[in-house]
């Protein structure tokens, strides 16, 4: 039988410019993803590429004193060593400059001309030279910007050929309201709001203005714009309208587009919306990630040698890197990058949590048995919840691969991780081996621990394709045990299987000289501190542990009303919407907030405190808010495109 197919893609880059961590985080995921879903069978197809056309290009390449083609290969080149650095097992690399690409998107063009969807007519508009995109005059931002750069923009006009959009209107708020395809599925809406319901613009879909883009074969002082270019890249790899290969019948359509939330748009209609012309199959999914930013901005080239991903993965390696980017991104939402953030992670869950249990389980292991553990077995509290954990795992870790929310999945596994450490404090290794007489015990306990962490290394291993092979050779776990089936599975280790103590996979950062290190490294690029002169942070309380702060649910909510409380200066009433159908929360703010200040705004609640009354008005929740420099508070805001009821951890 034919195996299952799997196909995903990344956006085409742009090589405009170099690399940096933040073109990083799509690339890692969709790896972790084909690598996954290749452990589980599926004959998978991993699309990369780069997207090289466009007036950006031809500027850049002048200034350059160079062609086009010649810089964009320089650039392409840094492209495919990151990607070879970070361990991406892309099954093909597509240039929008290569051939066949370029004969089959001509071909794409005139089948869209021919069948009546592309005319020719003036574009008078907007044009932002960056984004290289034109918008009208409804759709700049409030300062007359480009809505997604805001940088300024140009009126331009010239002839063009356009592609008429609202045939497909319907359909298209149909495939965004009524379907899983895009993900997260609350941007839909939005995304109806602010491109269909004002009624779908036809698109203009070729360039006169420069000549670095593809021919209309047809018209040829005219170039395909470069969207429609790039977009076709997911069908033209796989052979569509080209021979150089024969995959397509076999792939489309893709199960995953993966792209960041600014370029949301032009999957979720334009895409659609050529297929729908073309009469082809539309793509499973649309998964839309944030952006990493730094101090509040999107990660870009400018400050790509703050987090310069070379060099980051020289210190800490390319694994510690892929881990820390998945971890953080949560579909959807921003992540903010921090060096310090970074090393914390770092040490918390690779050094302390996954590398501390391999060693000290593999130290035990050779300490007391020599490294090959006996036969002789005898069962013991904590056994089965540990066992029955690291059992469930694969299927937990599945449906979160399933769902494209891979922080999800990786959280998954290092539950399990951290289960396996309290095993061994709640077990006490080191008091059974002074016993002889528990010898049966000790070897059950190491052997429930070796096992647990062939599991988890195995459902890693997607993710951390680099490290996990050093924690099978250390576990002794031999390649017929690693396996997806097997990840299933506990006890597949042999009884008496033999450790092999090796290097420290995970060494543990010293935080703060590894940040001055990094600044001296960053130079004038260190993010400017905030003056924190004024201010002496109150002490801190005593030492929770994860199960006391698991107790505290806090959530987002939106402020639809607000009022002041009567007879109250301090009070306001606020009605929120917490997405579980609402509530009435009062908060002592009213000296640095009014009103309208807050309605419409997302904030943070504690939302399971045992509600009480404040001047006699209801209060069901706190909330949250942080002591500023002038003795008062400052409402936090989280990332205003949170979903309402979305649980802060
Ligand atoms: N060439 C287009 C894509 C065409 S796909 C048919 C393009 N290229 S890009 O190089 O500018 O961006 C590629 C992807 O990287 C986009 O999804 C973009 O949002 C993403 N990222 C660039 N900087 C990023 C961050 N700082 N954080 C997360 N993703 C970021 O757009």
């Amino acid at each position: 039988m034919d195996k299952k197919t799997f196909y995903i893609t990344t956006p085409i880059y742009y090589p405009s410019g170099n690399p940096h961590i933040g073109h990083c985080y799509t690339t890692v995921a969709c790896d972790s993803l084909a690598r996954y879903k290749r452990m589980q069978g599926y004959d998978v197809m991993f699309l990369t590429g780069t997207d090289e056309h466009g007036q950006k290009i031809e500027e850049k390449a002048k200034d350059a004193g160079i062609t086009p083609k010649e810089y964009v290969d320089e650039k392409v080149a840094k492209f495919k060593k990151l990607w070879s650095y970070m361990n991406i097992s892309y099954d093909r690399y597509i240039r929008t400059t290569d051939d066949y690409h370029v004969k089959a998107v001509q071909t794409i063009f005139s089948r869209l001309y021919e069948k009546g969807y592309i005319y020719k007519g003036e574009y008078t508009g907007k044009y932002c030279t960056p984004c290289e995109s034109f918008w009208t005059e409804s759709q700049l931002d409030e300062n007359g910007c480009c809505p997604e750069c805001h940088r300024e923009v140009k009126e331009a006009k010239e002839e063009a050929y356009f592609f008429k959009m609202s045939p497909f209107a319907e359909r298209i708020e149909r495939l965004l309201l009524d379907t899983d395809y895009l993900r997260p599925k609350y941007r839909a809406q939005e995304l109806v709001n602010n491109f269909i319901k004002p009624g779908l613009e036809d698109l203009c879909v070729s360039r006169t203005s420069f000549k670095w883009g593809i021919p209309v074969t047809f018209d040829e002082k005219h170039v395909v714009y470069v969207w429609i270019d790039a977009l076709s890249n997911y069908i033209t790899a796989l052979g569509f309208e080209n021979d150089a290969y024969d995959d397509y019948k076999k792939y489309w359509p893709a199960d995953v587009h993966m792209v960041a939330k600014d370029i949301m748009r032009f999957h979720a209609i334009i895409w659609p919306a050529m297929l729908m012309a073309l009469d082809e199959p539309l793509p499973k999914h649309l998964a839309v990630h944030g952006w990493i930013t730094f101090n509040g901005q999107k990660m870009s080239k400018s400050l790509g040698n703050v987090v310069d991903p070379f060099i980051l993965g020289e210190r800490y390696g390319a694994d510690a890197i892929r881990y820390h980017i998945m971890r953080e991104m949560a579909l959807g939402a921003d992540s903010s990058f921090s060096n310090e953030i970074m090393i914390n992670r770092i040490n918390s869950d690779l050094a302390n949590g996954l590398g501390n249990l391999v060693s000290r389980t593999v130290a035990m292991a050779d300490k007391y048995f020599g490294g090959t553990l006996p036969a002789e077995r005898e069962a013991g509290e904590f056994d089965d919840e540990l066992i029955a954990e690291a059992t469930a795992l694969r299927a937990k870790v599945d449906g979160f691969v399933d769902e494209t929310q891979i922080n999800n999945a990786l959280a998954e596994i290092f539950k399990v991780v951290s289960r396996a450490n309290k095993y061994i404090d709640e077990t006490a290794p080191w008091v059974l081996g002074k016993d002889e007489s528990k010898k049966a015990r000790l070897a059950s306990v190491l052997y429930n621990l070796l096992d647990t962490i062939r599991i988890v290394s195995t459902l890693l291993s997607p993710f951390m394709p680099t490290d996990m092979p050093k924690v099978f050779e250390q576990i002794g776990a031999d390649e017929g045990t690693i396996s997806y089936e097997n990840a299933g599975k506990f006890g597949v280790l042999p009884a008496n299987v033999t450790v092999h103590r090796g290097e420290i996979i995970f060494p543990r950062i010293d935080v703060d000289k590894e940040i001055d290190e990094l600044n001296k490294i960053i130079g004038d690029n260190a993010p400017k501190a905030d003056d924190n002169d004024a201010f002496t942070p109150p002490g801190l309380l005593p030492e929770i542990t994860i199960d006391d702060f698991a107790k505290i649910d806090i959530r987002v909510a939106q402020v639809k009303e607000c009022e002041k409380v009567k007879k109250s200066k301090k009070l306001l009433c606020l009605q929120l919407d917490d997405g579980m159908g609402g509530r009435q929360v009062v908060s002592g703010i009213a000296e640095w907030y009014k009103p309208e200040d807050l309605i419409g705004k997302k904030v943070m609640i504690i939302a399971n405190l045992k509600p009480v009354k404040l001047c006699g008005v209801e209060s069901n929740g706190m909330i949250c808010a942080a002591d500023n420099k002038d003795g008062g508070a400052t409402v936090i805001f989280p990332d205003q495109s949170l979903p309402n009821g979305a649980k802060v951890r």
